[in-house]
């Protein structure tokens, strides 16, 4: 039996890794953590019988949760996933990391300390996942372009005006993944393609001209790698993370899984188009963080995090979300090289300056 700790695991993310963890029957929760969810998190617990049980990000910071597990994932929401990740690298484990906020606002600091410590990170997102699968190993001179596609999410064909009046319910109903209300709002937005973007370049260590964001409506093939020869190879299933999820753990070996098949004929068609951010700025202001670097993308992250959190609690429009982004933005004095003491502190600087914005 392999030890594991689910970080997040009242989450959409968590929740599905425990039922995959009950299927696959060959590991033993050692850890759980959750931040508000005491309810489920007891009756996890009671299901589990973990040793190590924790809430918040404090509960986040324990040291046994990590050092005492085989494997970890990662599956907490936001920048809460930062230090776990730095932790689990650091105690050089293997990682399944759904979180993607943590790469986002320390991508170099991270890469820097995978350098340092043979820690394994195995993308837990569905796109990562099918990239991953995609290049299999390969030589990294060998891929031309990272091809990932998104939905497009539910208002891929609203006019500006439309999505002044969205609600919080029409953001909700995502049109093909069932998530946390958090990334939910994000793909409406179009920051969590720009967050991917950022994800891809650094969990594959190819250059932002390299990755290219094609609509999908179907949400069918998770992403595809394009190689020199010219061949591209896609990765295929039905939307369901628990597959991702479940390859993140038995990697490098497949094992059965309950997720259903995909019937192909019964798909039908599968269409492509060329994206273009138009009516989606956040997407823009995610690659401009990038662009920009430093402690930038921190602050795109976190003044991400309140803006979200302000329309889920009704306080702000949905096109208030990347206005809030852009004057955080505008505002910041960027620190080249951060160590993750000037990561978090533009991270703290940046909620307080736009909780007091509104
Ligand atoms: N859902 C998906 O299909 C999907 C797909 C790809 C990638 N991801 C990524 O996976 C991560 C998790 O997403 P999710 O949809 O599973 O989110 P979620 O449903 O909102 O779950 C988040 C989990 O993190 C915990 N949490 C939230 N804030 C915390 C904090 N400050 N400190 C400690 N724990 C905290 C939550 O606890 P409570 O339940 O107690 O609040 C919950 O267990 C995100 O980074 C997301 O971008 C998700």
């Amino acid at each position: 039996m392999k030890k594991i700790s689910v970080l997040g695991s009242t989450g959409s993310i968590g929740t599905s890794a425990l039922d995959v963890i009950t299927h696959l029957n060959n590991f033993k929760v050692i850890g759980l953590s959750a931040n508000n969810n005491k309810s489920l998190l007891k009756k996890q617990s009671g299901k589990f019988k973990p040793e190590i049980i924790v809430v918040g990000s404090n509960g986040l910071k324990n040291i046994p949760l990590i050092s005492k597990a085989d494997v970890v994932l990662i599956s907490v929401v936001g920048a809460a996933g930062l230090i776990p990740l730095i932790n689990a690298i650091k105690l050089k484990k293997k990682i399944a990391l759904a979180n993607k906020e943590a790469l986002v606002i320390a991508g170099d600091l991270i890469t820097g300390l995978l350098k340092k410590y043979p820690a394994e990170i195995i993308p837990v997102d569905s796109e990562h996942s099918a990239i991953f699968q995609c290049i299999d190993g390969k030589n990294k001179e060998e891929i031309s372009k990272i091809i990932l596609t998104a939905s497009g999410g539910p208002f891929r064909n609203y006019s500006k005006k439309n999505l002044s009046k969205v609600k919080v319910g029409d953001v909700l109903k995502h049109p093909t993944w069932k998530m946390g209300r958090k990334i939910t709002v994000d793909s409406a937005t179009m920051i969590n393609k720009g967050f991917e973007v950022i994800e891809a370049h650094y969990l594959f260590e190819v250059p932002y001209q390299k990755i290219e964001v094609v609509i999908h409506p179907q949400s069918i093939v998770h992403s595809a790698v394009e190689f020199v020869d010219g061949s591209i190879i896609a990765q295929m299933s039905k939307t369901d993370m628990r597959l991702a999820i479940q390859y993140a753990l038995t990697y490098p070996e497949r094992k059965v899984s309950t997720v259903k098949k995909l019937d192909l004929s019964s798909v039908g068609k599968l269409e492509f188009f060329r994206f273009s951010a138009g009516n989606f700025p956040c997407f823009e202001l995610a690659m401009t963080s990038a662009k920009i670097g430093g402690t930038m993308p921190a602050v795109l992250n976190a003044a991400n995090e309140v803006a979200v959190k302000n329309f889920l609690e009704g306080k702000i429009r949905f096109l208030q979300i990347p206005k809030l982004i852009e004057k955080a933005m505008k505002k910041h004095r960027v620190k080249k090289n951060p160590n993750l003491e000037d990561i978090l502190n533009a991270d703290f600087e940046t909620r307080k300056f736009v909780e007091e914005l509104r």
